[in-house]
């Protein structure tokens, strides 16, 4: 009887499914622990420690964010530097700084940012992206929007954009007012000011040089 072939033997290809089933679920499990420690979000030790973060603790609003290019991954990521003022303050607790993101979490929900606006990937693109928008060199000392709402730092020029965007119109399309509280807007500020400093593999693309946001000007 001639031999048969191996690739019509019926049992060499159920071997085959369970090995690369049972590959694909080891893979799975290990690469979602993986994913896991990487999203994770950090704590105001690490930051005191200088341990890096993908997403970095709440009381990252307490420190300068800026961007360098970093050659080895071929995009900018986000660097953490010295103590800043926030709202006036730089020693927000662990507690503070969580309840404001949450607050700013909540405000992004409620008045549905997504709808217009894109974060960490989710969302539409009618209105800028605004996943690293805090670091819009539009709102820092030589950008336009501090000297248009009046105020003397990044924060509450952008509060005071959020609360009232009609008063301030550029010469893209016009944000509506959303009814949006002080309150809320700086929760909303220290929202868009942590999500900035994630590090995202250099996404939306190519951000720095559209904005012009490398080295957090
Ligand atoms: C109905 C659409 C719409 C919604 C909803 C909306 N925005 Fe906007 N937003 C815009 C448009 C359009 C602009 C551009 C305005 C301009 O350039 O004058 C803008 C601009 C901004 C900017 C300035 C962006 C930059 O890079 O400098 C920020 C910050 C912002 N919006 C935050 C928010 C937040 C936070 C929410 C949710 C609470 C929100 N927007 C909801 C339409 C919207």
């Amino acid at each position: 009887m001639a031999k048969k072939s191996v690739w019509s033997d019926n049992r060499f290809w159920q071997r085959y499914a369970a090995w690369v089933t049972g590959f694909a679920s080891m893979l799975l499990i290990w690469l979602t622990f993986d994913t896991i420690s990487q999203i994770t979000i950090g704590t105001n030790a690490d930051l005191q420690n200088g341990v890096t973060k993908r997403v970095p603790g709440p009381t990252v609003i307490n420190y300068k964010i800026t961007y360098e290019m970093d050659k080895k991954r071929g995009h900018e990521i986000p660097v953490i530097g010295e103590k800043e003022m926030f709202f006036g303050r730089d020693d927000y607790s662990e507690e503070e700084a969580a309840e404001l993101l949450h607050l700013g979490k909540l405000g992004s929900q409620t008045k549905n940012c997504m709808n217009c606006h894109t974060l960490l990937g989710n969302g539409a693109y009618y209105a800028p992206d605004l996943t690293k928008a805090w670091l819009d060199p539009a709102w820092g000392p030589e950008g336009s929007m501090q000297a248009m709402t009046g105020k003397s730092s990044k924060e509450e020029a952008m509060a005071e954009f959020l609360q009232n965007p009609s008063q301030y119109p550029t010469h893209a399309r016009m944000m509506p007012d959303l009814g949006i509280t002080a309150e809320e807007a700086k929760g909303l500020v220290a929202f868009l000011k942590h999500m900035s400093s994630i590090d995202t593999n250099g996404f939306p693309r190519n951000f720095g040089k559209i904005q012009g946001a490398i080295h957090g000007k």
